[in-house]
């Protein structure tokens, strides 16, 4: 892909070791203190850090090529509006699509599942039909389900969770029925990290001939996705978590959907032609992008797929779950530990409480320390009373992290219990 600052290096890393001291340099930020001390950030499932590739290509945008997007037939338009839809085919190719007019430039996760819930479940739902998520969905896959069965009479209906905090996936089975319209899971919970089988769920939910959303959000980091592959109708994915930047994300629908659905929002860019008395809207995927879109974001989302494609999902994959692994062992033998998650199958996420210490307090003192986490319910709150608790503490890792941090997590959360004996 070409971006506005020039063309992208060709991926020398694939094939070496994996050097994690190499990868940490690409990170400006790690090289920070806080209160004294080297950061140690494990708070990647919240939003994860931004390389250079990802920080220069959105500057050099403004610096060298900032226009609006399909509208001039200027020299800047032009370049701006080619690294825009370059972006796209790097999305694209990133997430296994047939087609570039099957991604759709969103905000977030969050609006994508909106834009599902409004221009694909609201027109087409009726009373007593049925929306299937799981128990361990973020709240941006479910308040939007629950806003549009408010607004059609549908019915929402959740599959249960183990102790381990997986699917029940003969209960979520049970669940399909001849109702179901819709079913939206998670890939990976930002809360406990569990990998769901979502291969398996999509032939479950087709086979009772219901549509099926996927949240990528906490996935796209950490494991390659095929869309064509998984068989998905609709993936969700957010820049910010894959070390782009905030406030932009991808939709991806499959073209057929897309392309019967309605607009979602009325405005400039998604329009053929507008009069008083009739406006023609434009074409997939552009219908669905009224406005000026976050072109910058875009742009450094588009890095940021590159930067990763550059260390290889496969290579990254691997190695965090050695750190997992790690990571587990040392903080589940800290005396007062408890767990949340411990799936078969999960990514990097270690969420736990000390005892009876409150999360909150446990990340104050970590932060003196250094040492950035997640505290609270992890925008997760059915998860949380699964359990019976309110809050967790979250240690997420990302592809910066090294063994010497889990040291320092591990022998911070063991003064966090002294603290409080
Ligand atoms: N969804 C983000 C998290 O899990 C904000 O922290």
């Amino acid at each position: 892909m070409t971006t506005a600052s020039g063309p992208t290096p060709p991926a020398t890393r694939t094939a070496a070791p994996y050097d994690v001291q190499r990868i940490r340099e690409d990170f400006p930020i790690l090289a920070r203190e806080i209160n004294g001390e080297p950061l140690v950030y494990l708070d990647n499932a919240a939003t994860a850090q931004k390389p250079d590739a990802v920080i220069d290509a959105i500057c050099g945008y403004y610096r060298t090529a900032n226009a609006n997007i399909h509208r001039g037939v200027h020299r800047l338009s032009v370049e701006a509006t080619k690294a825009y839809e370059g972006a796209r085919c790097t999305v694209q190719r990133f997430l296994g699509a047939r087609r570039p007019e099957e991604i759709v430039f969103v905000r977030s996760a969050t609006e994508a599942i909106n834009l599902v819930a409004q221009a694909y479940a609201r027109p087409r739902l009726a009373a007593g039909d049925e929306i299937l998520i799981t128990t361990m969905e973020h709240h941006s896959n479910i308040v939007p389900w629950q806003i549009v069965c408010e607004q059609t009479g549908a019915v929402l209906r959740v599959a249960p969770i183990t102790d381990a905090g997986e699917l029940e996936i003969d209960e979520f089975e049970k669940l399909l029925g001849p109702r179901t319209r819709l079913v939206a899971v998670t890939h990976i919970s930002n809360a406990l990290g569990t990998v769901n089988p979502v291969a398996k769920l999509v032939e479950l939910a087709h086979r009772h001939g219901a549509v099926v959303l996927i949240d990528g959000a906490q996935a796209a980091p950490h494991l390659p996705i095929d869309v064509t592959a998984l068989g998905c109708d609709f993936y969700a994915i957010t820049g910010h978590k894959m070390f782009g930047p905030t406030g932009v994300g991808a939709l991806y629908g499959r073209y057929e959907l897309l392309d019967a659905m309605e607009p979602y929002q009325g405005g400039g860019e998604m329009i053929l032609s507008v009069s008083f008395e009739k406006t023609t809207y434009n074409h997939v995927p552009h219908k669905f992008e009224a406005g000026t879109p976050n072109i910058a974001g875009v742009i450094g989302m588009g890095a940021a797929v590159d930067y990763l494609n550059d260390i290889g999902l496969n290579r990254i994959g691997t190695y965090e779950q050695g750190l997992l692994a790690y990571a587990t062992e040392a903080i589940s033998r800290i005396p007062g530990v408890r767990l949340f998650g411990t799936a078969a199958h999960k990514a990097a996420v270690l969420s736990f409480n000390i005892g009876d210490v409150h999360p909150h307090d446990a990340g104050t003192i970590l932060d003196q320390q250094g040492i950035a986490v997640r505290t609270g319910h992890h925008c997760a709150q059915p998860v949380m009373e699964r359990f019976g608790i309110t809050a967790t503490v979250r240690a997420s890792i990302a592809l910066y992290n090294t063994h010497a941090e889990i040291d320092r997590l591990a022998a911070a959360v063991a003064t966090v219990r002294e603290v409080f004996a």
